[in-house]
């Protein structure tokens, strides 16, 4: 596959890697992913921006080598020292004698450790600083926490590029190169998918970052994982809802049912929930992917677990949909757990215990021993009045 050309001067020099299945040993990835590395000529300087994953290297190398000779790469710009953009910087350190590595403080600390970088090789920058390269300059803006302590983003004003590495991410590899080739909102959804996975966690960051990038007005953005973006506003404005506080008036709803019970409960309040005409997902976990969940996460305000007691405890399915949940510290304000068991119970204490240390605040746990009976279905009944006065109060 050859580079892409995003602007004079500026070229895509990254990897697609169609057959990678999984991230961080947790994510699924259908559609793959890819490693965007950027190289930035000016009339007197060369960067590389971000570089691949490991064994990844000797492709980098040669599409960096179709528009310079690697050895005369001046700058390698680490926007992020997770291995997936940053492990190849010591192979082209290494064949970039006079290179320098750019990065934050955060991010000097991280190459060192990881990549073995010395600390001569290595300029710190942060808010403000730039670098020119000769009719081309390279400005750094501090976003950290997005996602780890040490991310920044890059910016080429004259071209109003932005390479902000994993933010505005997407898990695609494609053979588009640009969201805009898309005219279905696919790369929008993978995109929520993305964001649910890697920045969800991270909310209050990115919206002070959403707020710098607003400032910048770039033309483009070009993230380190996916497609770019010619439109910047189409998913400047996505970011802006899935972090922002504003949420749907929806409900999101995951069970797991052994033989029915469980089930017929989250029928139930699915279908009280409807009458009311709140949206409602309901996910079975035993065919759902995590992902799937994880997604819809983002903008679920309220959260229904439905999970049966299997050998005294929870059903291990729903212990890590909730796990995961806290884990990506989703926007969930509410929960509620519906449950049935034979002869002992033991899921809901587990549940509750899973949700401790939250901020979700638990509106009702109902548990059936044996089919929900007349008690429970009016509990169930009364349980959709609450989530519709909880929906109603949302900002
Ligand atoms: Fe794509 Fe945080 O690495």
């Amino acid at each position: 596959m050859g580079t892409v050309e995003l602007a004079p001067g500026i070229h895509w020099v990254g990897v697609k890697d169609p057959s990678r299945r999984l991230f961080d040993g947790l994510i699924p990835l259908p559609h793959g992913t890819s490693y965007n590395a950027y190289l930035v000529k000016g009339a007197d300087k060369t960067a590389l921006i971000d570089t691949t994953n490991p064994g990844f290297e000797e492709e980098l190398v040669d599409k960096i080598s179709q528009h310079t000779e690697p050895t005369s790469i001046d700058y390698v710009i680490m926007n992020h020292a997770e291995p997936d953009h940053a492990s190849a910087c010591g192979r082209i350190l290494s064949l970039a004698e006079e290179a320098i590595l750019v990065t934050s403080a955060k991010g000097k600390e991280a190459a060192m450790m990881y990549f073995g970088v010395p600390e001569e090789r290595i300029m710190v920058v942060d808010e403000g600083s730039s670098i020119d390269l000769g009719g081309k300059t390279l400005k750094f803006v501090d976003a950290p926490w997005l996602h780890w302590p040490e991310t920044m983003f890059t910016f080429v004003p004259e071209d109003r590029v932005l390479f902000p590495c994993d933010f505005f991410g997407s898990h695609i590899a494609y053979g588009e190169f640009y969201a805009d080739e898309f005219g279905d909102g696919h790369t929008l959804e993978l995109a929520k998918l993305y964001f649910a996975e890697i920045m969800m966690p991270f909310r209050k960051p990115a919206m002070k970052a959403i707020e710098k990038v607003k400032a910048l007005d770039p033309k483009l953005i070009a993230p380190s994982h996916g497609v770019m973006y010619r439109e910047p506003k189409l998913i400047v404005d996505a970011y802006t809802d899935w972090a922002g506080e504003k949420m749907k008036r929806k409900v999101l709803m995951v069970y797991v049912s052994m033989w029915g019970r469980t089930e017929h409960m989250v029928k139930v309040l699915r279908e009280a929930l409807i009458s009311k005409g709140i949206e409602v997902q309901v996910f079975d976990l035993t065919v759902t992917g995590i992902g799937e969940v994880a997604k819809q996460l983002v903008d679920s305000p309220i959260l229904v677990i439905g999970a049966p007691t299997v050998l005294g405890g929870v059903h291990p399915v729903a212990a890590y949909a909730t796990l995961l949940t806290k884990t990506l510290r989703a926007p969930t304000k509410y929960a509620a757990i519906l449950s049935s068991h034979g002869w002992s119970g033991g899921a809901v204490k587990q549940l509750s215990g899973l949700l401790e240390g939250t901020k979700i605040e638990v509106l009702d746990i109902i548990d059936s021993k044996g089919p929900a009976g007349d008690e429970e279905i009016q509990r169930i009944l009364n349980l959709a009045d609450g989530i519709q006065t909880k929906l109603d109060e949302l900002p």
